[in-house]
């Protein structure tokens, strides 16, 4: 079982809510990407009651999932946003969300992004060097403004999980490393244009045990004391995102309770708010990518394949982590042979499935490849000259396209077919 059961069979056939996904691919086109409401309330909600005894703000970090109507989702349930580019800052407000519970990480902003959010309003920046916090200073006082910012810490956790998505080891480009916190402190200090608020850390991404939560935490508390005794006097803790969902119903991820659990006693005696960013966590279970079976063949060596429509253009996660999706098709069929589910994008990367076990659907029917609600439509490309999706969202029995699926001429849009000398 996958964390949301949203996406169940009625008969024979694959829903989401209550809407059958062969209706959606009929009427939308495929590749589509179908997201369940539902399920991203649900989500929420089970987070929130998780650290319900936690003074705390929940972000979701839009990086997950940018569409403007999975954001509004969550925005309306109270959920504010963690952003990490200008652009993603223009997304949650073009959503609809107050720039008063926007937060911006990000280890690269440029002076324009810093200005645009200082001037949007933003409730912090996250600093993650020296010479950033010098720009903003810079920029603030340019703009008439003082900033907000929390440092983020590097706290030097290496956690166990795929080493593409791990960002709190000493080795990697994020964060201000501990021992150059004094210099920060001092340099804080002096600028007038900034008062620091909070500080921040992430310490990677579908992290399954909550001890590396407790090591990154503890030394966070530490730095918070340190803080304190220094005389600032800062309002939050971020604790960053990160918490697991399952993808494979044989690796359950370790439910959200269990974090709380150690976390709540750790946190709560700081007497702070806490700020958790929770992407995936919120999204991943809540949407599939349908895509239909364009040709099935068998090589000399007896191999099946799947060529379907989809491919490494709309999912990139098999290809570039090796990520397992549950892959069901729409139609029920109680025959399976062992197959690869692969894409027409010109990569031998270009797989959903290798030898995995899937129902015997026919050419034309159509597949779902489950858990594509985060990292998936937001790392979307044109490689190969191919059109971004379109994406539906379901709600009950009540659906909304909410991103049209590209078109030719917008391939081409940007480019300027200029005569050389
Ligand atoms: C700073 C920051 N916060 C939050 C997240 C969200 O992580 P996840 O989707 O694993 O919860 C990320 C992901 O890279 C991040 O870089």
């Amino acid at each position: 079982m996958l964390d949301s059961n949203l996406f169940q069979y009625t008969g024979t056939t694959l829903s989401c809510e209550e809407v059958n996904l062969e209706v959606l691919a009929g009427t939308f086109g495929t590749p589509l990407f179908v997201t369940s409401a539902r399920s991203l309330i649900e989500s929420y909600r089970a987070f929130e009651r998780a650290f319900d005894t936690l003074p705390h703000f929940t972000c979701y970090s839009v990086k997950a999932n940018y569409n403007l109507s999975v954001i509004r989702t969550l925005a309306e349930l109270g959920c504010g946003c963690d952003i990490n580019s200008g652009g993603e800052l223009y997304r949650a407000l073009q959503a609809g969300v107050s720039p008063s519970r926007i937060i911006f990480a990000g280890v690269g902003k440029k002076p324009e992004e810093i200005a645009y959010a200082l001037e949007s309003g933003v409730l912090m920046l996250k600093a993650e060097s020296l010479s950033e916090l010098k720009a903003i200073d810079r920029i603030a006082g340019e703009h008439g403004k003082t900033a907000s910012v929390a440092i983020r810490i590097n706290p030097n956790v290496t956690a166990e999980t795929h080493p593409y998505i791990t960002t709190g080891d000493s080795k990697e480009k994020f964060g201000i490393d501990e021992a150059e916190l004094p210099e920060v402190f001092a340099l804080i200090r002096q600028l007038k244009h900034l008062t620091l608020i909070g500080l921040d850390m992430h310490i990677g991404s579908q992290i399954f045990d909550p001890e590396y939560y407790v090591a990154a935490t503890m030394k966070l508390l530490t730095l918070l004391n340190t803080a304190k005794a220094m005389g600032f006097a800062l309002e939050f803790l971020d604790i960053g995102g990160g918490f697991p969902v399952t993808y494979d119903p044989l690796k359950p991820a370790t439910p959200i309770q269990h974090f709380a659990d150690k976390l709540i006693p750790m946190l709560l005696p700081a007497g702070i708010t806490v700020i958790f960013e929770p992407g995936r966590y919120l999204v991943a279970n809540a949407s599939v990518l349908l895509t239909r079976i364009l040709y099935k063949k068998r090589n000399h060596t007896g191999k099946e394949f799947f060529v379907v429509d989809a491919g490494m253009t709309e999912l990139i996660r098999p290809a570039l982590y090796q990520s397992h999706h549950e892959i069901q098709t729409v139609t029920r069929h109680d025959n399976t042979i062992v197959a690869d589910v692969v894409g027409p994008v010109c990569e031998s990367s270009d797989f959903f499935a290798r030898q995995r076990a899937i129902g015997d659907a026919g050419e034309g029917e159509l597949l779902a490849v489950m858990s594509s609600g985060a990292y998936a439509a937001v790392m979307s490309s044109n490689y190969n000259g191919r059109l971004r999706p379109a994406e539906v969202m379901v709600n009950g029995s009540e659906v909304k396209l909410v991103r049209k699926r590209e078109t030719y001429e917008q391939l081409v849009q940007n480019e300027l077919l200029e005569e050389l000398e």
